[in-house]
């Protein structure tokens, strides 16, 4: 037989020859709730491991995640007021602002990124200014750059806006540019889908809408095509980095985005998947190492970059066992 694909299978030292993709660990954000007020350190019943943390109780997780070698964080912060448009996002004494000057003072070494939304600040939960029971795109847009502004002064390294509002990407680079941060980066929710697998997230993050849905603003998971049109204002744009959220059931997402942009694509593996697998193992019915690191290397082949994720520490703790 001339073609016998078995040949360069038969044992593990040639199949890593031929391997086309690896994890590591140089390619993991790890997501970090972090709440206002203090003594706070309080486990996500749905996402087991994930816990929220005040400032004053965090050095153990960042000390952690620095001795894993895992290059970076992405902030979301839970502040203890809410109001109606979300202003403690652009208070400079904010709990994200806090959280960032904490973390670059204490771990200049660690590379900061901020999500740049509104849910978690906001009483009724929306990403944005509500009009007429919807949210208000361009009335948030003038809100986003303060939020970035404010979140650049206090020396994030990269931002990570989430709303899904049209013309963003243009607003943020924009008024980065204008307040003297035109090498920050921004990494775009490009492509971010209307999903139900956010369930865990918005009871970690206390950003479930009160009224309603994102069907508005973030995108019908039916639709293929429409991502490519997503990616290619937030191209035009100046996102510096493309994101598809989530990543496990859209991994024809993210390699058409790998395959038609010349950009880093990086993809988000949320909450509900994260807890799927927890889930799972934790009956017995899975090998949770095991099936966390496939779905993982499936993003990979799929064209992912970086991969957020909470299974960032398990990863590079499973790397160094081997
Ligand atoms: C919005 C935001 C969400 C997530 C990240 N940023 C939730 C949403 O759109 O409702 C979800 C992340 C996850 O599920 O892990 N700020």
């Amino acid at each position: 037989m001339i073609n016998r694909t078995r040949r360069l299978r038969k044992t593990e030292n040639i199949r890593r020859l031929v391997r086309e993709n690896k994890i590591s660990t140089d390619d993991l954000i790890y997501p970090l709730f972090i709440e206002e007020g203090t003594n706070i350190e309080t486990e996500i019943v749905s996402m087991p491991g994930i816990k929220r943390f005040s400032l004053d109780r965090i050095s153990t997780e960042l000390d952690e995640v620095v001795a894993l070698d895992i290059p970076a964080v992405l902030l979301f912060g839970i502040p203890s007021k809410k109001d109606e448009k979300g202003s403690e996002t652009w208070n400079d004494n904010g709990i994200m602002q806090q959280a960032v000057r904490f973390i670059k003072k204490n771990y200049p070494s660690l590379y900061v990124i901020t999500d740049v939304c509104f849910c978690e600040y906001t009483s009724h939960g929306h990403c944005g200014i509500i009009h007429d029971n919807d949210v208000d795109n361009d009335a948030t847009l003038p809100n986003i750059a303060k939020q970035v502004i404010s979140h650049a002064k206090a020396g994030v390294d990269m931002v990570a806006p989430s709303g899904m509002m049209d013309g963003m990407i243009a607003t943020i680079r924009e008024a980065l540019d204008n307040t003297g941060f035109p090498n920050l980066p921004i990494m775009s929710y490009a492509v971010k889908y209307s999903s139900a697998f956010y369930g865990p997230f918005r009871d970690a993050a206390d950003s479930a809408p009160t009224f309603g849905d994102r069907r508005t603003y973030q995108m019908d998971p039916a639709n293929r095509d429409e991502g490519m049109r997503e990616a290619t204002f937030d191209d035009q744009e100046g996102a510096d980095i493309l994101m598809v959220k989530p990543a496990l059931a859209y991994l024809d997402i993210i390699r058409d985005l790998k395959n038609n942009f010349d950009r880093p694509i990086a993809c988000y593996n949320v909450s509900g998947e994260y807890a799927m697998i927890k889930a799972a193992a934790e009956k017995g019915w899975i090998d949770g190492d095991r099936v966390m690191m496939e779905s993982l290397l499936s993003m990979k082949r799929a064209g992912a970059d970086i991969i957020i994720t909470y299974f960032a520490k398990d990863v590079a703790k499973l790397l160094l066992k081997k």
